[in-house]
């Protein structure tokens, strides 16, 4: 069947309809490995994990085996009086990977639902406890996902100020952007003083706030800001101290992406609540996971009547195919010792990123786990961005798309977030083509 007017119909998340118009999205016909291919037969290497889901490659033969296998068996089964199999086992494995403290596991669908849960069992966790806190705090340029909810604890401006305005706003604090750290510090100097805007507002309201929510180490749709680990324990510190409960979004860094299993893991500690989602399912279907410390769950150990229940569920809730998917990847997790195997493809990824670091629009490098980023500046002594309506990441994606590479930039921050089957030889590969991808730009573009 032909699919000519299929563009008329289509909305496309984050996508201008100019850009629909003049880039058209390329229709993808099968996925193997690091690699799409298009409905010509172009082989287009996935450079982000397809927004950062993809942890073993597209189609792993092993997970294909496991949906096929479920699919056969059990599509759905509601999550209420019932539960299948497969999220049974998938529970057993998130026991043996998650701390140990986070002993209760709610699913969902999403990493925004997984957000969703966490607002709604911090709100009524503390109504259970007979307190009035009630609101949320975050980090400057954080961001929690696109629900109503999530987006009222996430600071994008471009994304979120509209909807502050018209629905909820919470408190945001300084973004700990080391590039442009707000504090003016620098590394060898840093004392976390980013998180002294934390310190005060918890000063004045403390007693009012229910949850701190944060990405840990990473703030991923911000550009890939990547943050030292005084200044997550900070957040943990000053949470403690002011009773305010620490929700870890790890959606995105979860699961081995940083360079450990969790990113609060990287400092030994446990958040009160735990976001995860994204590579859980190594990208086969949606899936969210809110878990929980005892001490939370157990204000909802309710009988009838008694008002402790969490009223939240989504009709797909626990499906059997997502955590049929999910098992198969917690196995690929535990038998090829993610995170510890990949320390060697990890030094060469980053390696290969430093390649960048002479270009003359390349401002800064960052990187953390399987996850690097680049951000590119008009000026690199005054750190001065590019013009916006100039597009350079766009235009950067579009020459790398031309060239056999997805990418997928933040702004100019232009960033790598592949699979864990990634090879040196695809490394190489890959930052080959951005860099030339980043010549042509600069040299078709001479005013940039
Ligand atoms: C840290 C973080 N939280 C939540 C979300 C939302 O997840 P989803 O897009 O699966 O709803 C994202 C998505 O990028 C994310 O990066």
């Amino acid at each position: 069947m032909p699919y000519s007017n299929g563009f008329d119909r289509l909305w496309l998340p984050f996508t201008y309809d100019s850009d629909m118009r003049d880039y058209p999205p390329r229709i993808v016909e099968r996925g193997s490995g690091l690699y799409v291919y298009d409905n010509t037969g172009r082989r287009i290497m996935d450079a982000v994990g397809s927004w950062w889901v993809s942890s073993f490659g597209h189609c792993h033969p092993r997970i294909v085996a496991a949906v096929r296998e479920q699919a056969g068996r059990l599509d759905h089964v509601l999550m209420a009086g019932f539960v299948s199999e497969p999220t049974m086992r998938l529970t057993a494995h998130l026991a043996d990977l998650l701390p140990a403290e986070l002993t209760r596991i709610f699913y969902s669908d999403d990493g925004s639902t997984a957000v969703e849960a966490a607002l709604k069992i911090a709100l009524q966790y503390h109504a259970l406890r007979g307190s009035k806190r009630s609101a949320f705090v975050g980090l400057g340029s954080g961001y929690h996902g696109d629900t109503l909810g999530a987006m009222s604890v996430s600071s994008i401006p471009a994304y979120h100020t509209l909807f502050h305005e018209r629905f909820r706003k919470h408190h945001a604090v300084d973004s700990p952007y080391c590039y442009r750290c707000p504090a003016g510090k620098e590394a060898a100097t840093c004392e976390a003083e980013c998180m002294d805007s934390l310190a005060k507002l918890f000063d004045e309201c403390g007693e009012t706030m229910a949850g701190c929510i944060f990405e840990p180490l990473l703030q991923g749709a911000a550009g890939m800001r990547v943050y030292p680990p005084k200044v997550l324990r900070r957040i943990f510190a000053l949470c403690e101290s002011y009773g305010v409960l620490t929700i870890a979004d790890e959606v995105a860094t979860g699961f081995g992406r940083t360079g450990r299993m969790f990113a609060c893991d990287h400092i030994g500690q446990v958040p009160d609540i735990m976001c995860l989602a994204k590579g859980l399912t190594g990208g086969f279907a949606p899936m969210g996971i809110t878990a929980v410390k005892e001490r939370i769950y157990g204000e909802f150990r309710g009988i009838p009547g008694s008002g402790r229940i969490l009223y939240h569920g989504h009709s797909f809730t626990g499906n059997p195919i997502a955590a049929a998917a999910a098992c198969a990847t917690m196995e690929l997790l535990k038998e090829h010792r993610i995170p510890e195997s990949l320390e060697k493809v990890t030094a060469h990824f980053r390696a290969g990123l430093e390649g960048f670091r002479d270009h003359e629009a390349v401002g800064d490098i960052r990187s953390i786990g399987l996850i690097g980023a680049i951000e590119l500046v008009k000026d690199r002594k005054t750190k001065e961005p590019f013009p916006p309506a100039l597009r350079v990441g766009f235009s950067v994606a579009q020459a790398a798309l031309a060239n056999g590479l997805l990418v997928r930039p933040l702004g100019d921050v232009v960033y790598f977030f592949p699979a864990f089957v990634i090879t040196e030889s695809e490394i190489d590969e890959m930052f080959g083509i951005l860099h030339r991808s980043i010549e042509e730009v600069f040299h078709v573009t001479p005013h940039i």
